[in-house]
C-alpha cells in the first residue's frame, strides 16, 4: 500500500515509518522538522520504498504533494507536542495541532484518499475521573492541546460524513521509548545526566498516569486498522498499570547510577498548567480485538530510561 506520514520524522513517526516498510509498504514521510529530526530518519533512507519531504503540511506545496503521490492511506501524527509550551500561547495549538489536521484532510479531499489514521490523545478528556471509555462524555479538555486535538476529532467526523472518508481515531496515552523528542523521561534523563547531584522535578511527584511503549501503540494500531472504521472508530490505548513522576525519578536515578543525587519535588499535583494529574482508560474495546501490549507502564518506562540515558552516555 502507498502511505503517507505526516509527523514522519518525529518520536511516533519515524518507528511507524519504520514499521510501515518493515511490512512492505511504500512510505512518503513529511514533516517540517520543527521537532523531528533527519538523524531518526536516517537508517531509512536507504530503502528504496522510502522518501522524505520537508514540508509544512500548513504549507503550499503539500497539497500539491498529496496529489501527486496520491496515498492510499494517511498516518496523521504531525502537531505541537510541546504542551506545555502551548499553555502559554492559545495559538501554538491551533496552527500545529489543529490546523496541521484540517489541511491534511483537505489535501487528502482533492488527492481523493479516503483513509485517514490520526493520533489523538488522552487529553481530549481533561481532568475526567474514573476509567474513561471511548463514549465518554461530555469531553472538556482542559488544555489547548486537548482542545485542538478534540476538534481535529470532530473536523474527522464530519469529513467522514461528508466527503466519503473513513477514519481510525486513537486516543494515545503518554508513550514512550527510543529516540523521544519530548516528555517527561526525556527532560528528566537529560537533567539528571547534567547536573549528576540534583534532580528537579515539575510537580509534587504523584503525577500518575499509563505509559505504552511506542512497539505496543504500533501493534495496537496494526490490528485495529485491519477492522472497518465504518466511517469512524476510536479507540483508547494503554498498557497494564500506570507509573508516578516519583516512581520515574528514582528509576532514572537508578538506572544513571546517582544513587546520591536529591530528588528536588516542586508543589501541586501539576507539572505545568493544563496538565492531567491523573488519568485511567478503559481498554476492553482495543482488547476485544485481541490485543496485548508486551510490557506494562512500568516496564515501559524503565526501557526508555535506559534508551535515553545510552544516548546521554554515547553523546557525552
Ligand atoms: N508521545 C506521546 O506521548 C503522545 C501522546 C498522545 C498523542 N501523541 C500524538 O502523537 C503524534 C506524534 O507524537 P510524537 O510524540 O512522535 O511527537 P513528535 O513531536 O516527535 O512528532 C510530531 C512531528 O510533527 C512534526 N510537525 C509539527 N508540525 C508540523 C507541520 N506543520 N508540518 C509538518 N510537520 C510538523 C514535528 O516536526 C514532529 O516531528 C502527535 O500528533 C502527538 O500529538 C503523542
Amino acid at each position: 500500500m502507498k502511505i503517507l506520514v505526516t509527523g514522519g520524522a518525529g518520536f511516533i513517526g519515524s518507528r511507524l515509518d519504520a514499521r510501515l516498510l518493515d511490512a512492505g509498504h511504500e512510505v512518503v514521510a513529511v514533516d517540517d522538522l520543527s521537532l523531528g529530526s533527519r538523524e531518526a530518519i536516517a537508517p531509512l533512507q536507504a530503502n528504496p520504498r522510502f522518501r522524505f519531504e520537508p514540508l509544512d503540511v500548513c504549507g503550499p506545496e503539500f497539497p500539491k504533494l498529496m496529489a501527486s503521490v496520491r496515498p492510499e492511506r494517511v498516518f496523521h501524527l504531525a502537531a505541537n507536542s510541546d504542551i506545555s509550551k502551548s499553555s502559554a500561547d492559545p495559538s501554538l495549538d491551533l496552527s500545529r495541532s489543529f490546523l496541521t489536521t484540517f489541511h491534511t484532510l483537505e489535501a487528502m479531499r482533492h488527492a481523493g484518499t479516503r483513509e485517514l489514521v490520526f493520533a489523538s490523545t488522552s487529553a481530549i478528556y481533561g481532568d475526567a475521573p474514573g476509567a474513561l471509555d471511548e463514549d465518554h462524555g461530555p469531553l472538556a479538555p482542559i488544555s489547548f492541546y486537548g482542545a485542538a486535538k478534540l476538534s481535529s476529532e470532530a473536523y474527522i467526523s464530519a469529513f467522514c460524513a461528508l466527503k466519503g472518508m473513513r477514519a481510525w481515531v486513537f486516543r494515545f496515552p503518554n508513550v514512550v521509548g527510543p529516540n523521544l523528542t519530548h516528555g517527561a523521561v526525556l527532560d528528566l534523563v537529560r537533567k539528571l545526566h547534567k547536573s549528576r547531584t540534583r534532580l528537579d522535578v515539575l510537580g509534587d511527584g504523584s503525577q500518575d498516569k499509563p505509559y505504552l511503549h511506542v512497539d505496543d501503540l504500533l501493534s495496537a494500531i496494526d490490528l485495529a486498522v485491519q477492522h472497518p472504521a465504518e466511517p469512524v472508530a476510536t479507540y483508547n490505548i494503554a498498557g497494564e498499570g500506570s507509573t508516578t513522576v516519583r516512581e520515574m525519578a528514582e528509576t532514572i536515578r537508578e538506572v544513571l547510577q546517582l544513587p546520591e543525587a536529591e530528588i528536588v519535588y516542586g508543589t501541586g499535583n501539576r507539572g505545568w498548567p493544563g496538565d492531567v494529574p491523573k488519568f485511567e482508560y478503559d481498554t476492553r474495546k482495543i482488547r476485544a480485538l485481541g490485543w496485548r501490549p508486551l510490557r506494562n507502564s512500568r516496564e515501559a518506562v524503565r526501557a526508555a530510561i535506559e534508551a535515553e540515558a545510552l544516548k546521554c552516555k554515547r553523546s557525552s
